[in-house]
């Protein structure tokens, strides 16, 4: 999401493209090495740039393309952006605005294929099973590999899961769901594990969709896992002191950086979590590396520790 230049709606000049283009290289450069395999990006982020600049460094590198799996998404109109004159923010699956999402996605990023296309927000005004469709119709000519969804709740996981199943003739499900999860964003795992209790926080329409989509092998992605570094740095934003040092303890015990700790806490939970990263800083996306290997050392008690000092109060 940070590749392209951040928010701000003017055009990069030659310098502001050089600029980002080399901090995205060494990011991707500092992620493959890491052993990390997919790219997240969306149509809106930096209103286009994003994939832009990720095109053009496809278009510079032979070969890189088949080095990650590649997945973007599409059904948010941003307000006053440029890419889609819209005056304020709204929210579009309809087929006719998938399909052109996906063909502008494929131009700014110069590839012929995005491997997994997510369809970014729910559109109460479209039915599921149209946005399937259209997904289907661009699946069917090779452009898009397969269908995920973002930022939805089960019943609108199980709408689109049940209209692909269906539409598909059984042949594929979702692919992945993206929600928000972390160390700051509790409400999958405290949905589970606090039910029944009056401080119980709010599931939002979560509750159910762990096991929901292991029942259907939809795999859960996790957006903001490193709590934009709420955790894992000193200053405005962060988390509280203690839990601040929790953190920095688990590192220590576990001889590991505190972003590790920070996404193994998702990792180690028995549900197949994968944690999109948005960090730009090489060192850093190296330290995220290590998650995997933490959460497999991470034992239970550590796990509570962290959920409790991210808490901030003990379990019941
Ligand atoms: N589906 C959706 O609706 C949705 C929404 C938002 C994002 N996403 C995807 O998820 C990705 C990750 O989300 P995110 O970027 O919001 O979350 P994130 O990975 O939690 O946060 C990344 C940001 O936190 C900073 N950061 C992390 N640790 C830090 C530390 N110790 N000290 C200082 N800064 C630190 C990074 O700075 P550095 O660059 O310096 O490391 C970067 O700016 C995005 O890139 C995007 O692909 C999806």
């Amino acid at each position: 999401m940070g590749w392209g230049g951040g928010w701000g709606t003017e055009p990069l000049d030659d310098a502001g493209r050089e600029a980002v283009d080399a901090t995205a290289r060494q990011a991707l450069g500092a992620a493959l090495a890491a052993g990390i395999t997919t790219v997240d990006t969306a149509d809106i982020y930096a209103h286009g740039r994003s994939e832009e600049t990720l095109g053009r460094l496809l278009a510079a590198e032979p070969g890189l393309r088949d080095r990650f799996h590649l997945q973007t998404k599409c059904g948010i109109l941003v307000g006053g952006s440029p890419l889609h004159g819209e005056a304020a923010t709204r929210y579009d699956s309809s087929p006719a605005h998938v399909r052109a999402s996906i063909t502008a996605s494929l131009a700014r990023l110069g590839t012929q294929r995005i491997d997994t296309l997510i369809i970014h927000r729910p559109d109460v005004l479209t039915d599921p099973a149209e946005t399937v469709g259209a997904y289907l119709e661009a699946q069917a000519e090779g452009v898009v590999g397969r269908l995920g969804v973002s930022n939805m709740p089960l019943a609108w996981v199980r709408r689109f899961d049940d209209a692909l199943r269906a539409a598909s003739g059984g042949a594929e499900g979702l692919v992945c769901v993206q929600l928000e999860m972390g160390l700051h964003r509790r409400a999958l795992v405290e949905s589970v594990v606090l039910a029944n209790h009056p401080e119980a926080a709010p599931s939002a329409g979560m509750g159910g969709l762990v096991e929901f989509v292991r029942e259907r092998g939809i795999t859960l992605q996790a957006w903001g896992s490193l709590a934009q570094g709420m955790f894992t740095r000193h200053g405005p934003g962060e988390a509280t002191a203690a839990a601040v040092a929790t953190v920095a303890g688990v590192a220590r015990e576990l001889e590991t950086s505190r972003e590790a700790v920070v996404l193994a806490w998702l990792v180690r939970l028995p549900w197949g979590i994968r944690p999109v990263i948005g960090s730009l800083t090489p060192a850093r996306i190296a330290d995220c590396g290590q998650a995997a290997d933490v959460a497999r050392r991470m034992d239970a008690e550590q796990w509570y520790r962290l959920w409790t000092a991210a808490r901030g109060e003990q379990l019941p």
